[in-house]
C-alpha cells in the first residue's frame, strides 16, 4: 500500500494522535503536512502521556521516520523544546527530517497573531496565538522565511528586512507597538542553524523515492476538515489545508499515489475558538461531556466547546476528503447517558437539510434535527471486539456508521493504544 492520509473529520481534537501512533508502528514514514505548533496531539503509550504540538506523532514509533513537510510552519524554539523534552524521557528523535521548503514562524509573527486578535475584538478568530496565521499569510504574500533561507545569511537578512519593512509599519502605526529590529530576528533564527542543518532534506524527493521502493507513507493532517481554510467554517478556521487535498500540496506527493483516506471522528463533537457549532451544548450535558472527555486544549489549555454527534458534518467530511475509513474515538465518554441525541439533519429557516448548508449564514442558523438513541451504563473501556460492547453501544455505533457516509474501521474506548476495537485493518 503506497500512501495513506489521516485527517480529522470535525473541528480537531478527534484523537488523531492515538490513530497515528497506532499506524506509526506499521508505516515507514509519518509526515506532517500542514499547520504548526497549533496542533495538540495527546498520545498515551504504556501509561505515559505525551503531548506533542509540532512533532509528528510518528516520533514515538521507533521504526518510523517522522517528517515535517513543506506545508508546515515551524517555530524553531518549539521544535527544539519538544525534541529536548522527548530526549529527556528517553525517546530517540534523531530520525526526524524537516523540509527545506517549510516556512519558519518568525518571532514577529507570534506578536502579530496576538495583537491582531486583540484588535479584532468581538470579530476575533480565537487563534492559538502561535503565529500560524501571519506566517501562512507571509507565505502567500511571498515575504515568508523558509527553512532553507537560514543557511544563507545574506539571503536571510534580505528577507527579514523585506518582511519587517511591512510588519513594522503595521506594528507601530496600526497596533501601537514597538518596532522589531532586523538584527535580533536574524540572530535568533541563526542560533538554530547548527542543530537544524542535519535534519533538513528535500522531503518531496525523499518521500517519492520511498514510495518507489514500496515503502509506506502516512500523511498526517493537523487540525481538521472544518478548520480547513477552504472547506471549513471560514473565517473561523486555521490558515492551512487540513483536508486530504492538502496532504499532497503539503508533502509533494501526487494524488494518484494516495489510496486510502482515514478520517478520525469523535463519538460526539468539540471545537475550540469562535465560530458556528450547531450541536453545541451550553447546559449540564455539555459540561459532563467536557469533564468525562477531558476536553481541554492540549496546546492552550482552553476548555473546548462540546456537543452531540453531527452526522451532516461526518457526511461532509466523507465527501470532501474521499474518506475510505472512519476511526471513531472516545465512545467510552458517552457511557452513562440514558438517551443520546444524534444530529441527523438540520432545519434551516423551516426547511430540513441533509447536507452542510452552502452559506455560512445558513450554517449559523442551522438547528439540529435529533434522533435519540438508547444509552448504556456498563464500563466499555475493556471491550476489544464489537460483541464485547453492550447492545445499545453496538446500536449507537451502527446508527452513526449508517449516517456518516463511510465505514467505521476502528472504535476507541479509552486513551491507551490497546483500548481499541479494530473492525478491519487500516493497513
Ligand atoms: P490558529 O490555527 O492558531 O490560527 O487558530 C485558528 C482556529 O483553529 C482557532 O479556532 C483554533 O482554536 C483552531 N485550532 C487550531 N489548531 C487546532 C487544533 O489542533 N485543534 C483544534 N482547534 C485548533
Amino acid at each position: 500500500m503506497p500512501a495513506l492520509v489521516l485527517v480529522g473529520a470535525q473541528w480537531g481534537d478527534e484523537g488523531k494522535g492515538k490513530a497515528t501512533d497506532q499506524l506509526g508502528g506499521l508505516v515507514d514514514y509519518v509526515v506532517k503536512f500542514n499547520g504548526g505548533n497549533n496542533a495538540g496531539h495527546t498520545v498515551v503509550v504504556g501509561g505515559e502521556t505525551y503531548a506533542l504540538h509540532l512533532l509528528p506523532s510518528g516520533i514515538l514509533s521507533p521504526g518510523c521516520i517522522p517528517v515535517i513537510g513543506n506545508g508546515v510552519v515551524v517555530d524553531l524554539s518549539v521544535l527544539f523544546e519538544e525534541i529536548d523534552g522527548l530526549e529527556a524521557r528517553g525517546t530517540d528523535t534523531s530520525r526526524l527530517v524537516v523540509s527545506a521548503d517549510a516556512h519558519v514562524i518568525a518571532p514577529y509573527n507570534r506578536t502579530l497573531d496576538r495583537v491582531a486578535e486583540r484588535f479584532l475584538g468581538s470579530r476575533r478568530i480565537g487563534t492559538t496565538g502561535r503565529g500560524i496565521g501571519p506566517t501562512y499569510a507571509d507565505k502567500m504574500n511571498r515575504v515568508g522565511i523558509r527553512v532553507q533561507d537560514l543557511f544563507d545569511e545574506k539571503i536571510l537578512r534580505q528577507k527579514v528586512e523585506g518582511a519587517l519593512a511591512l510588519k513594522n509599519g503595521l506594528l507601530v502605526k496600526v497596533y501601537n507597538r514597538k518596532a522589531v529590529g532586523v538584527d535580533e530576528v536574524v540572530e535568533e533564527l541563526l542560533s538554530y542553524v547548527d542543530r537544524l542543518a542535519p535534519m533538513v532534506a528535500d522531503t518531496g524527493l525523499l518521500l517519492s523515492q520511498a514510495l518507489d521502493r514500496g515503502e509506506t507513507v502516512l500523511l498526517e493532517g493537523g487540525q481538521a476538515t472544518l478548520l480547513d481554510v477552504d472547506h471549513g467554517t471560514y473565517p473561523f478556521v486555521t490558515s492551512s489545508s487540513a483536508t486530504a487535498g492538502g496532504a499532497c500540496t503539503g508533502s509533494g506527493i501526487p494524488p494518484n499515489r494516495v489510496d486510502r483516506v482515514i478520517a478520525v471522528i469523535k463519538a460526539y463533537t468539540t471545537r475550540v475558538g469562535e465560530g458556528p457549532f450547531p450541536t453545541e451544548l451550553l447546559d449540564d450535558d455539555g459540561e459532563r461531556l467536557r469533564e468525562n472527555g477531558g476536553e481541554y486544549g492540549t496546546t492552550t489549555g482552553r476548555p473546548r466547546r462540546c456537543g452531540w454527534y453531527d452526522a451532516p458534518i461526518a457526511r461532509y467530511a466523507a465527501r470532501v476528503n474521499g474518506v475510505t475509513d472512519f476511526v471513531l474515538t472516545k465512545l467510552d465518554v458517552l457511557t452513562g447517558w440514558e438517551r443520546i441525541p444524534v444530529c441527523v439533519a438540520y432545519e434551516v429557516e423551516g426547511r430540513r437539510v441533509e447536507e452542510m448548508p452552502m452559506t455560512q449564514t445558513d450554517f449559523h442558523h442551522a438547528v439540529p434535527v435529533y434522533e435519540h438513541l438508547d444509552g448504556w451504563t456498563e464500563d466499555i473501556s475493556t471491550a476489544r471486539t464489537l460483541e464485547d460492547l453492550p447492545k445499545n453501544a453496538q446500536a449507537y455505533v451502527q446508527a452513526l456508521e449508517q449516517l456518516s457516509g463511510a465505514p467505521f474501521s476502528s472504535i476507541g474506548v479509552g486513551p491507551d493504544r490497546e483500548q481499541t476495537l479494530q473492525l478491519r485493518p487500516l493497513l
